[in-house]
């Protein structure tokens, strides 16, 4: 039997879209997207989705009331449904055993278990969400122990891919699907039948199958080495600074090498986003729970440069700032975690922010997709931060780059958002404070142009020429 109903748990960044294009793939299925929170769901059901992401108002558009669907009626769409995903939130856990380190699967295992109080026939259970390895094990665990007569399941891993800011296209045009199983009859009857959903778009020879706990550990390790390769670059760029050779130039000397390739070496302020960091501090965990110290710390070395990179950043702006940002204005471009989204966890601007904040700064910020509601919920956050109302006193959001930037003693690019190439940066330098100063933590201005207007640029990997006033009283660590 064909599968003819789909439900998804969890309508946020994957659930959505991700079913939104197999709804747009799959006319004759019928696609039911479900979540928790009725907030989320009015906001699907809107004209304004709950995320930003190019291409998905037009696929959800095109399907919405067709046979996608988007509801808060858990029981009835796992009720109608053959197949389901799971793809709700795996965050750190912040209490308890692996505080700081593992996924906290509290939100895999609720939905494990309302599904195997409300399925009344046979079910094919898909893990879309990131998880440890062998996670399936603890879902199948949760549904043995609440076995109806009847009612049987089949768990396959599906982890997804696609990053934010080019979703549709990652989904439409995806470099392989992923679907791990059971070896048994039934475990490849499943796998079949989900290989059977992507066929509708994707070629087969793209759609890999694997034994389960491949492909749950397949996705983190896809991640680790994403996220490896920046913090290689990264690491790079403080080499390259320290002896003026440029970052860029090294980055796409060695891309040219078929081995190594081009992409993902864009130099940053360090790499931001719900998912890289969560998910190596989960295998650094899960490492350390194996005895396997010495990979655990391999991997944990790619956060600690991440970290490394993020104050690197930050301390150069305030060391060149005559080492005191303290009653200064300082204006912050771009504060989602990536250009395309309005996605702000674990924004490195968040980090950049904070800091200029504690040494006293004050800010106008502005990005063109990030709403002011959420950058005060960013920045007033209890895990860091003790006094929200000095932030809301030392905080303005602003409508555009020009409005950010006025008055200002420096500017801070922290997203690679493509306007901020094409600002009229001539315009900004005259209403700013002298000497005006540009921090690049994109590496995406033109450098030589800004510095011919007047400006004193900063970015990373490429050492520009030293700024005019060099050296504060207060300190000589200043070269
Ligand atoms: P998200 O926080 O945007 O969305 C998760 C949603 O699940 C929330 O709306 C929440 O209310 C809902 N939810 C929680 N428990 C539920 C339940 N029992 N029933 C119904 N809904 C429930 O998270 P996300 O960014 O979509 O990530 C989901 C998973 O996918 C994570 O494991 C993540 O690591 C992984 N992932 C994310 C991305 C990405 O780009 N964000 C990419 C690949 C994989
Ligand atoms: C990443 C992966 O790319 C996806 O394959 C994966 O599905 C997803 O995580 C996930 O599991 O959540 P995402 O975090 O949405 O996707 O975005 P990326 O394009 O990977 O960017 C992550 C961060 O790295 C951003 O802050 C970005 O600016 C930074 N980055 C990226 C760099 O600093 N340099 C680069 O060369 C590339």
């Amino acid at each position: 039997m064909a599968i003819k109903s789909i439900c998804c748990l969890g309508a946020g960044y994957v659930g959505g879209p991700t079913c939104s294009v197999i709804a747009l793939k799959c006319p004759e299925i019928k696609v039911t997207v479900v979540d928790l929170s009725k907030e989320r769901i009015a906001q699907w059901n809107s004209d304004k989705l709950p995320i930003f992401e190019p291409g998905l108002d037009e696929v959800v558009k095109l399907c919405r009331g067709k046979n996608l669907f988007f509801s808060n009626d858990v029981s009835t769409a796992i009720l109608e449904a053959d197949l389901i995903f799971i793809s709700v939130n795996t965050p750190t856990k912040v209490i308890g055993n692996g505080k700081g380190r593992a996924a906290d699967l509290k939100y895999v295992e609720e939905a494990a278990r309302m599904i195997a109080d409300i399925a009344k026939n046979n079910k094919i259970v898909v893990e879309k969400s990131t998880v440890p390895v062998r996670a399936a094990e603890s879902i199948a665990k949760i549904f043995i122990a609440n076995q109806k007569p009847g009612v049987s399941y089949q768990i396959l891993s599906n982890p997804e891919f696609l990053a934010e800011g080019t979703a549709i296209n990652d989904l439409l045009n995806a470099d392989r699907v992923l679907i791990g199983g059971e070896e048994s009859a039934g475990g490849k009857e499943a796998i079949e039948k989900l290989c059977s959903i992507y066929e509708h778009w994707i070629p087969r020879k793209k759609i890999l199958t694997t034994n389960t706990w491949s492909s749950e550990l397949s996705k983190l390790a896809a991640n680790a080495l994403l996220a490896q390769r920046i913090s290689s670059i990264n690491s790079l760029s403080a080499v390259c600074e320290a002896t003026g050779a440029d970052v860029s130039e090294v980055a796409r000397a060695v891309g040219f090498d078929s081995r190594i390739g081009s992409k993902f070496l864009q130099p940053s302020v360090g790499f931001g986003g719900s998912c890289f960091q969560k998910d190596i501090l989960n295998l650094v965990y899960i490492c350390q729970c194996l005895n396997l110290p010495e990979v655990a710390a391999y991997w944990q070395q790619v956060i600690d440069m991440n970290e490394y990179q993020k104050s690197r950043f930050t301390a150069k702006i305030i060391e060149s700032l005559l080492n005191t940002v303290s009653g200064k204005k300082i204006c912050i471009l771009g504060f989602a975690f990536k250009c395309n989204t309005g996605d702000t966890r674990e924004s490195p601007a968040v980090y950049v922010a904070k800091t200029l904040l504690d040494e006293g700064a004050t800010l106008k910020i502005y990005d063109p997709k990030v709403e002011e509601i959420r950058i005060f919920e960013d920045l007033t956050h209890p895990t860091i931060c003790e006094s929200p109302e000095e932030i809301r006193k030392n905080v303005l959001v602003c409508k555009d780059a020009y409005t950010a930037s006025e008055g200002c003693h420096a500017v801070v690019v922290c997203t690679e958002w493509s306007e901020f190439t094409t600002l009229d940066y001539k315009k900004i330098y005259e209403r700013m404070m002298k000497p005006a100063y540009i921090f690049d933590g994109r590496k995406m201005l033109d450098h030589e142009a800004l510095i011919s207007i007047g400006y004193h640029v900063q970015t990373i990997g490429k050492r520009l020429g030293k700024p005019l006033v060099t050296r504060s009283w207060s300190t000589n660590s200043i070269a």
